[in-house]
Protein backbone atom coordinates (compact mmCIF):
# COMPACT_ATOMS: atom_id res chain seq x y z
CA UNK A 1 0.00 0.00 0.00
CA UNK A 2 1.26 3.38 -0.89
CA UNK A 3 2.60 6.34 1.17
CA UNK A 4 -1.11 8.36 0.30
CA UNK A 5 -3.36 5.89 0.87
CA UNK A 6 -2.16 4.42 3.89
CA UNK A 7 -2.11 8.07 5.17
CA UNK A 8 -5.87 8.25 3.55
CA UNK A 9 -7.45 5.31 5.34
CA UNK A 10 -5.35 6.14 8.26
CA UNK A 11 -7.93 9.73 8.81
CA UNK A 12 -10.45 7.60 7.94
CA UNK A 13 -10.32 5.89 10.85
CA UNK A 14 -9.54 8.71 13.55
CA UNK A 15 -11.64 12.10 11.46
CA UNK A 16 -14.55 9.70 9.96
CA UNK A 17 -16.89 12.78 9.87
CA UNK A 18 -14.60 14.88 8.12
CA UNK A 19 -13.29 12.90 5.42
CA UNK A 20 -16.66 10.77 4.72
CA UNK A 21 -15.65 8.31 1.92
CA UNK A 22 -14.38 4.93 1.09
CA UNK A 23 -11.14 5.60 -0.77
CA UNK A 24 -9.51 9.13 -2.29
CA UNK A 25 -10.63 9.85 -5.83
CA UNK A 26 -9.94 7.72 -8.60
CA UNK A 27 -7.62 9.22 -11.59
CA UNK A 28 -11.19 9.29 -13.61
CA UNK A 29 -12.98 11.30 -11.07
CA UNK A 30 -9.97 13.63 -11.09
CA UNK A 31 -10.17 14.24 -14.56
CA UNK A 32 -13.71 15.27 -14.87
CA UNK A 33 -13.58 17.38 -11.57
CA UNK A 34 -10.47 19.62 -13.50
CA UNK A 35 -11.88 19.10 -16.72
CA UNK A 36 -12.01 22.69 -18.70
CA UNK A 37 -9.23 24.74 -16.11
CA UNK A 38 -7.18 27.06 -18.06
CA UNK A 39 -3.59 28.22 -16.44
CA UNK A 40 -4.88 31.77 -18.31
CA UNK A 41 -7.93 32.17 -16.41
CA UNK A 42 -6.66 33.31 -12.83
CA UNK A 43 -6.60 31.74 -9.78
CA UNK A 44 -7.85 28.42 -8.53
CA UNK A 45 -9.43 26.82 -4.81
CA UNK A 46 -9.24 23.52 -3.84
CA UNK A 47 -11.69 22.96 -0.77
CA UNK A 48 -10.90 19.51 1.07
CA UNK A 49 -7.48 18.08 -0.96
CA UNK A 50 -7.23 15.17 1.40
CA UNK A 51 -4.17 13.22 0.22
CA UNK A 52 -3.76 15.32 -2.90
CA UNK A 53 -5.43 13.63 -5.71
CA UNK A 54 -7.49 15.95 -7.13
CA UNK A 55 -4.62 18.66 -6.64
CA UNK A 56 -1.97 16.94 -8.83
CA UNK A 57 -5.17 16.60 -11.42
CA UNK A 58 -5.20 20.85 -11.34
CA UNK A 59 -1.77 20.95 -11.81
CA UNK A 60 -1.44 18.41 -14.59
CA UNK A 61 -4.14 21.06 -16.42
CA UNK A 62 -0.98 23.46 -16.36
CA UNK A 63 -2.33 25.55 -13.58
CA UNK A 64 0.82 27.39 -11.25
CA UNK A 65 1.83 26.28 -8.48
CA UNK A 66 1.69 29.48 -7.05
CA UNK A 67 -1.88 29.78 -8.58
CA UNK A 68 -3.62 27.10 -6.60
CA UNK A 69 -5.15 27.47 -2.82
CA UNK A 70 -5.76 24.27 -1.15
CA UNK A 71 -8.38 24.42 1.64
CA UNK A 72 -7.46 21.55 4.36
CA UNK A 73 -8.61 21.37 7.81
CA UNK A 74 -7.15 18.10 8.15
CA UNK A 75 -3.25 19.19 9.67
CA UNK A 76 -1.86 15.80 8.82
CA UNK A 77 -3.01 15.79 5.53
CA UNK A 78 -1.69 19.58 5.30
CA UNK A 79 1.72 18.21 6.15
CA UNK A 80 1.62 15.96 3.55
CA UNK A 81 0.47 18.07 0.91
CA UNK A 82 3.20 20.58 1.47
CA UNK A 83 5.72 18.29 1.05
CA UNK A 84 4.14 16.70 -1.85
CA UNK A 85 3.31 19.63 -4.15
CA UNK A 86 6.10 22.31 -3.77
CA UNK A 87 4.53 25.85 -4.52
CA UNK A 88 0.91 25.41 -3.57
CA UNK A 89 -0.55 27.66 -1.56
CA UNK A 90 -1.85 25.01 1.53
CA UNK A 91 -4.24 26.98 3.82
CA UNK A 92 -4.79 25.07 7.10
CA UNK A 93 -8.37 26.10 8.00
CA UNK A 94 -12.01 25.38 7.99
CA UNK A 95 -13.55 26.16 4.14
CA UNK A 96 -15.90 28.07 6.14
CA UNK A 97 -13.49 30.27 6.35
CA UNK A 98 -12.44 30.97 3.11
CA UNK A 99 -13.83 34.87 2.82
CA UNK A 100 -10.18 35.23 5.21
CA UNK A 101 -8.11 34.63 2.21
CA UNK A 102 -9.37 37.36 0.29
CA UNK A 103 -9.25 35.52 -3.08
CA UNK A 104 -11.27 37.11 -6.14
CA UNK A 105 -11.28 36.83 -9.80
CA UNK A 106 -10.89 32.83 -9.23
CA UNK A 107 -12.13 30.14 -12.35
CA UNK A 108 -12.78 27.65 -10.47
CA UNK A 109 -13.62 26.25 -6.27
CA UNK A 110 -13.08 22.74 -6.84
CA UNK A 111 -14.18 20.82 -4.16
CA UNK A 112 -13.83 17.36 -2.42
CA UNK A 113 -15.95 18.24 0.63
CA UNK A 114 -18.46 16.25 2.27
CA UNK A 115 -20.84 19.37 1.54
CA UNK A 116 -24.20 17.35 1.39
CA UNK A 117 -23.06 15.65 4.54
CA UNK A 118 -22.58 19.62 6.55
CA UNK A 119 -25.60 21.61 7.93
CA UNK A 120 -26.91 23.67 5.98
CA UNK A 121 -25.62 26.57 7.51
CA UNK A 122 -22.07 25.61 7.23
CA UNK A 123 -22.50 24.35 3.37
CA UNK A 124 -23.98 27.98 2.85
CA UNK A 125 -21.53 29.87 4.38
CA UNK A 126 -19.22 28.00 1.85
CA UNK A 127 -21.04 28.43 -0.85
CA UNK A 128 -21.49 32.14 -1.04
CA UNK A 129 -17.95 32.33 0.14
CA UNK A 130 -16.89 30.58 -2.71
CA UNK A 131 -18.99 32.73 -5.42
CA UNK A 132 -17.68 35.93 -3.79
CA UNK A 133 -14.56 34.88 -5.20
CA UNK A 134 -14.93 33.27 -8.30
CA UNK A 135 -15.00 35.17 -11.40
CA UNK A 136 -18.80 36.21 -12.60
CA UNK A 137 -18.28 33.39 -14.93
CA UNK A 138 -16.36 30.93 -12.54
CA UNK A 139 -17.91 27.78 -11.28
CA UNK A 140 -17.85 25.88 -8.02
CA UNK A 141 -17.56 22.30 -9.06
CA UNK A 142 -18.72 18.98 -6.85
CA UNK A 143 -18.50 15.45 -6.90
CA UNK A 144 -21.13 13.31 -5.48
CA UNK A 145 -21.75 9.54 -4.90
CA UNK A 146 -25.78 10.05 -4.36
CA UNK A 147 -28.53 10.34 -7.00
CA UNK A 148 -29.10 14.21 -6.27
CA UNK A 149 -27.15 17.35 -7.42
CA UNK A 150 -23.89 18.12 -4.61
CA UNK A 151 -25.52 21.18 -3.48
CA UNK A 152 -28.48 20.94 -1.28
CA UNK A 153 -32.19 21.96 -3.28
CA UNK A 154 -32.94 25.26 -1.19
CA UNK A 155 -29.14 26.28 -1.11
CA UNK A 156 -29.67 26.43 -4.91
CA UNK A 157 -32.71 27.65 -5.10
CA UNK A 158 -32.03 30.76 -2.62
CA UNK A 159 -28.54 31.18 -4.36
CA UNK A 160 -30.36 30.95 -8.13
CA UNK A 161 -27.41 28.36 -9.47
CA UNK A 162 -27.70 27.13 -12.70
CA UNK A 163 -25.87 23.20 -13.18
CA UNK A 164 -24.81 20.72 -15.24
CA UNK A 165 -23.78 17.15 -14.73
CA UNK A 166 -21.36 14.82 -15.87
CA UNK A 167 -21.69 11.03 -16.81
CA UNK A 168 -21.65 8.36 -13.76
CA UNK A 169 -17.60 7.99 -13.10
CA UNK A 170 -18.09 3.99 -12.56
CA UNK A 171 -14.11 3.62 -12.12
CA UNK A 172 -14.19 5.35 -8.66
CA UNK A 173 -15.17 3.73 -5.16
CA UNK A 174 -18.19 4.44 -5.11
CA UNK A 175 -19.31 5.57 -8.18
CA UNK A 176 -19.91 9.32 -8.39
CA UNK A 177 -20.78 12.52 -10.85
CA UNK A 178 -19.44 15.94 -10.75
CA UNK A 179 -21.78 19.05 -11.06
CA UNK A 180 -20.49 22.45 -12.43
CA UNK A 181 -22.41 24.96 -10.80
CA UNK A 182 -22.75 28.66 -11.92
CA UNK A 183 -24.82 31.60 -10.86
CA UNK A 184 -26.39 33.58 -13.38
CA UNK A 185 -24.98 37.18 -14.11
CA UNK A 186 -26.99 40.42 -12.31
C1 LIG B 1 -13.98 12.99 0.79
S1 LIG B 1 -12.38 13.58 1.36
C2 LIG B 1 -11.79 14.10 -0.24
C3 LIG B 1 -10.31 14.03 -0.37
C4 LIG B 1 -9.76 14.29 -1.77
N1 LIG B 1 -10.16 15.58 -2.29
C5 LIG B 1 -10.19 13.23 -2.73
O1 LIG B 1 -11.12 13.51 -3.51
O2 LIG B 1 -9.61 12.14 -2.73
C6 LIG B 1 -12.90 15.08 2.17
C7 LIG B 1 -11.78 16.04 2.57
O3 LIG B 1 -12.36 17.25 3.05
C8 LIG B 1 -11.67 17.67 4.25
N2 LIG B 1 -12.61 18.54 5.00
C9 LIG B 1 -13.77 18.17 5.61
N3 LIG B 1 -14.38 19.25 6.13
C10 LIG B 1 -13.60 20.33 5.83
C11 LIG B 1 -13.71 21.73 6.08
N4 LIG B 1 -14.75 22.25 6.76
N5 LIG B 1 -12.73 22.54 5.63
C12 LIG B 1 -11.66 22.04 4.94
N6 LIG B 1 -11.50 20.72 4.67
C13 LIG B 1 -12.46 19.87 5.11
C14 LIG B 1 -11.30 16.37 4.92
O4 LIG B 1 -10.28 16.54 5.86
C15 LIG B 1 -10.88 15.53 3.71
O5 LIG B 1 -9.56 15.79 3.35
Amino acid sequence: MNKDLRLFLSQIVSKPYQVVALAPSSAALCQEMVAGLDPNKGPVIELGPGTGNITRAILGRGIAPHMLHSVEMNPNFCTHLRESFAGVNVHHMSACDLDRLGLNNVQAVISGLPLLSMPIGVQRDILKDSFNSLAPEGSFVQFTYGPNPSVNADLRKEMALSWTRSDKIWRNLPPARVYRFTRPMH
